[in-house]
């Protein structure tokens, strides 16, 4: 392993900007036909010549500098089969409050989200979730033999929990959660939330996706990692470096259980984390520079499109995340289609809601205005 020195991260982003060997971003080039559809917008749009991605919830500006700093310098390392996850489990550990023996690493959450969707169908019972949500977990868990109890979120679009009490069967093997949700970038309640999942863990496994915690500043949220350091069995929580760290094509994600639930977990684990995502991950989780920069644009971001929503008397839902969920009246598809011919991937279809809501993702504040361009004239 070729760590960073610590100084070296504490300096983040502008010490290793100027190490000159890393390379921009690639881009996603525009088609012939979409440069032509742009070409007929008004002339005072600024118009970026390739695909703007508000389609992923991926983080524009990632990975760090110091993590692409760390792949370039361990890249000689990827002849060997795999590399020690143990310091980069320490400093998760740390910033999180439990015991290394808490967590594991995974390919991404996905893994984590997929063995957990494993366990809980061993019994072919039934796993109980809120509709809309993040779908890995159950569609694995369905397909192992798991039936899926669907909850639809409330009327304020919220996580309807008192209905998820009452759907919980005896055959019940987990309550999955994703807080905040996905399409809907809503939170649940802290004192609502701990209360619910200390109840409903007595007798079965309650999951936890935090995958956008990072991107959270609302003082009615609580992660619920805390109930892991309390020494709380049957509760899973997992986390990302997927979002706010820019690692998605990496694949590395963690989960954190009670030390005996976890090391259940990481005996049925299929994947093998990638040696330069480990090194990655490790440099990024101690660059809180690049992470509060993130933060910053977001939040742009999200203003940009919240006051077109408002200029335009749109519903949308006040994100707690780097997604929107607006209420645009029209098919999911044919706002998806009519933008990606101006250049812009927006979310997939997210039914029952697919019929006049669109998720749309985070990209740079400057894209974002570019999107609320378009939007207005198309559709305004
Ligand atoms: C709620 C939620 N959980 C998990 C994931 C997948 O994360 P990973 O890239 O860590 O597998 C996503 C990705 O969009 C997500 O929205």
């Amino acid at each position: 392993m070729t760590n960073l020195t610590r100084r070296q991260i504490l300096l983040g982003g502008s010490a290793i900007a100027v190490a000159g060997f890393i390379p921009g971003i690639p881009r996603t080039p525009l088609t012939p036909s979409m440069k032509l559809m742009q070409s007929t917008l008004a002339a005072d749009i600024p118009r970026p010549d390739y695909m703007i991605r508000l389609s992923a919830n991926e983080n524009p500006y990632g990975p760090s500098r110091v993590a692409l700093k760390a792949i370039n310098a361990n890249m000689h390392l990827t002849n060997r089969y795999s590399g020690d996850p143990g310091p980069l489990i320490k400093v998760v550990a740390d910033i999180n409050g439990v015991s290394t023996d808490n967590m594991l690493v995974g390919t991404g959450s996905s893994e984590i989200l997929n063995v957990a969707g494993m366990l809980a169908s061993r019994n072919n019972g039934s796993i109980v979730c809120v509709d809309p949500t993040y779908q890995s977990l159950l569609r694995y868990a369905e397909r192992s033999g798991a039936e899926i109890i669907r909850i639809p979120v409330n009327e304020s679009l919220n996580a309807d929990l008192d209905a998820m009490r009452a759907a919980v069967r005896n055959d019940t093997d987990m309550v999955y959660l994703v807080n905040p949700n996905n399409p809907i970038p809503s939170i649940i309640e802290k004192n609502a939330m701990r209360e619910f999942v200390l109840e409903m863990s007595q007798d079965r496994l309650v999951f936890i996706d935090e995958a956008y915690h990072e991107y959270v500043d609302n003082p009615d949220y609580e992660s619920m990692i805390g109930l892991i350091a309390e020494g709380h069995n049957n509760i899973i929580v997992s986390r990302t470096a997927s979002k706010i760290h820019g690692l998605a094509g990496m694949r590395i994600g963690f989960g954190f259980a009670h030390p005996d639930l976890a090391s259940r977990m990481d005996g049925v684990k299929t994947g093998e984390t990638h040696v330069l995502a480990i090194e990655a991950a490790y440099a990024s989780y101690q660059d809180q520079e690049f992470q509060d920069f993130a933060i910053r644009k977001n939040k742009e971001s999200r203003k940009i499109v919240e006051d077109m929503c408002e200029e335009l008397g749109l519903r949308y839902v006040k994100s707690n995340t780097n997604f929107t969920f607006i209420q645009t009246g029209m098919e999911n598809k044919a706002v998806q289609e009519k933008m990606r011919e101006y250049g812009i991937l927006t979310g997939r279809d997210f039914p029952p809601y697919h019929t006049s809501w669109t998720r749309i993702s985070m990209s740079k504040p400057e894209e974002m205005d570019y999107f609320v361009q378009v939007y207005k004239s198309l559709f305004a």
